[in-house]
């Protein structure tokens, strides 16, 4: 039996090895000579550095990303900077890794999560053009099934709403694809009642643009603007370092459950209760409170422990205005907070009487340092109590000889053994 088990398991390890080492052999490894070819056809490139720790964690991902673009005209490669620094010098790269997509003279850097998913669905939104043509009904039920959030103009490629709409997906396409159809193409599927018509899928279902009437250009402009930027993100998505930059440009206020995450990216049952209680009064009320609130969970306590400048209980539940940097945490125990007790509070917070914490002041900025500053030396302190020492009482101690020569030369200079003796205490208080 025994015997068996280890048998599966050295299958399994000799199967996963290959298969990861077939794919890596699909990630290309450039040199200088990059630097002639790189206007050519198109690039997904990782600038990396063999030291950076980030870039190992990388790899693996990177070999899954080139496998998967690997039907696609997008080349996948890598360059070792420390060895081609002209190639780091061309695109300026400044840290490790840099990703970047690279289509004739255009070139697009990824700031986003470092997940398979996300890598593939950046380069495959800059492959095409801005806007998507989709000609067969086929097409279009195979987007709907591989794409979970798109945007669909349907309609002539000409007039005001398809200039505007253009544009906004030239800003937009590397966050969002952006499709155009006809009605006899999409008409089992969408309903088109006039064109243009313009609708945002997500989650299996879809909404429209309604603001199209009556409206300049310039107005047309700006309303169709901020409805794409804020209909761009899943009705509940996870908030990441990657994303949440993102999530700030919305100008909405953030509500976010924090709950935590194990390394396997589990969430533990009371947690993921907490977690569905909060989606489900979006899902609820969605046209009440899609304007104003942009809902969310994160498994990170870190980021949001910095924002908040003080320890949440987990799980537990906080909104952040994205306009001004402000949070607001509800009075209530998370384990009292319900659907109607979150309404209320969201409610207090639209008319501005809920207690508002934190912000943007310089004031709150260096609260928010020091904050930072001090978990992560509480945590390196855990972490490693004898390197925190070294790495911090070291500097400390020779600061401390150094104030202490410059500001008693005269003893230093009147009696040489007292100064060592005097320093060596010295070193030890620190
Ligand atoms: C868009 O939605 C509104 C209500 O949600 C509906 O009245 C309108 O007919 C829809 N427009 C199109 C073009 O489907
Ligand atoms: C459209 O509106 C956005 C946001 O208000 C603005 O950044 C952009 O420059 C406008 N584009 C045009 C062509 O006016
Ligand atoms: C953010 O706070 C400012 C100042 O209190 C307020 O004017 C704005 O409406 C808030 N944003 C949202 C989305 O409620
Ligand atoms: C704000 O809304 C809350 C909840 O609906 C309500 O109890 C409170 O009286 C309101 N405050 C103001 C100043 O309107």
């Amino acid at each position: 039996m025994v015997s068996l088990v280890k048998i599966a398991f050295f299958a399994i390890y000799v199967f996963s090895v290959t298969f990861v080492e077939m794919a890596a052999t699909r990630v290309l490894e450039l040199s200088d000579r990059f630097l002639d070819i790189h206007k050519e056809g198109q690039w997904l490139v990782m600038m990396y550095a063999p030291w950076c720790a980030h870039c190992k964690r990388l790899e693996p991902v990177w070999a899954h990303v080139a496998q998967h673009l690997h039907a696609t005209s997008i080349r996948v490669g890598r360059v070792d900077c420390t060895r081609f620094t002209n190639v780091a010098h061309t695109f300026k790269v400044r840290g490790f890794p840099t990703i970047l997509f690279l289509k004739g003279d255009q070139e697009f850097a990824y700031h986003g999560d470092r997940t398979r998913e996300e890598i593939v669905k950046f380069a495959l939104r800059l492959s095409g053009p801005p806007v998507q043509e989709i000609t067969k009904t086929q097409s279009f039920e195979t987007i709907k099934r591989d794409r979970d959030l798109y945007f669909l103009y349907v309609g002539e490629r000409s007039g005001p709403l398809w200039d505007i709409y253009h544009k906004t997906a030239d800003v937009f396409q590397p966050h969002a694809f952006f499709y155009q159809s006809h009605p006899n193409v999409v008409n089992k599927h969408a309903p088109v009642e006039k064109t243009p018509a313009l609708f945002v899928y997500k989650e299996n279902l879809h909404y429209n643009f309604t603001d199209q009437q009556n409206l300049d250009s310039e107005k047309l402009n700006e309303t169709l603007y901020k409805w794409v930027n804020a209909e761009r993100f899943p009705t509940f998505p996870k908030v990441t370092r990657g994303n949440i930059n993102q999530l700030f440009l919305t100008n909405k206020n953030l509500v976010l459950a924090v709950v935590e995450e194990n390394q396997l990216e589990e969430v533990s049952p009371d947690m993921l209760q907490f977690k569905d209680m909060v989606e489900s009064v979006i899902k609820a009320k969605r046209e009440k409170y899609h304007d104003h609130f942009q809902f969310g969970w994160i498994a990170n306590p870190e980021l949001v422990n910095s924002i908040a400048m003080m320890v949440l209980p987990l799980p537990s539940l906080i909104v952040i205005n994205t306009t001004t940097s402000h949070h607001h945490i509800p009075e209530d125990e998370p384990e009292k907070l319900n659907p109607h007790v979150i309404e209320l509070f969201l409610e207090q917070i639209r008319n501005e009487s809920a207690p508002r914490y934190g912000g943007n002041s310089w004031l709150v900025r260096i609260g928010r340092s020091w904050f930072e500053l001090k978990t992560t030396l509480a945590a390196m302190w855990l972490g490693n109590p004898i390197l925190t020492m070294v790495l911090f009482g070291l500097p400390a101690g020779f600061l401390s000889l150094i104030c202490y020569g410059i500001c008693c030369p005269d003893i230093l200079d009147a009696d040489d053994d007292e100064e060592e003796q005097q320093g060596g205490t010295h070193m030890k208080k620190d």
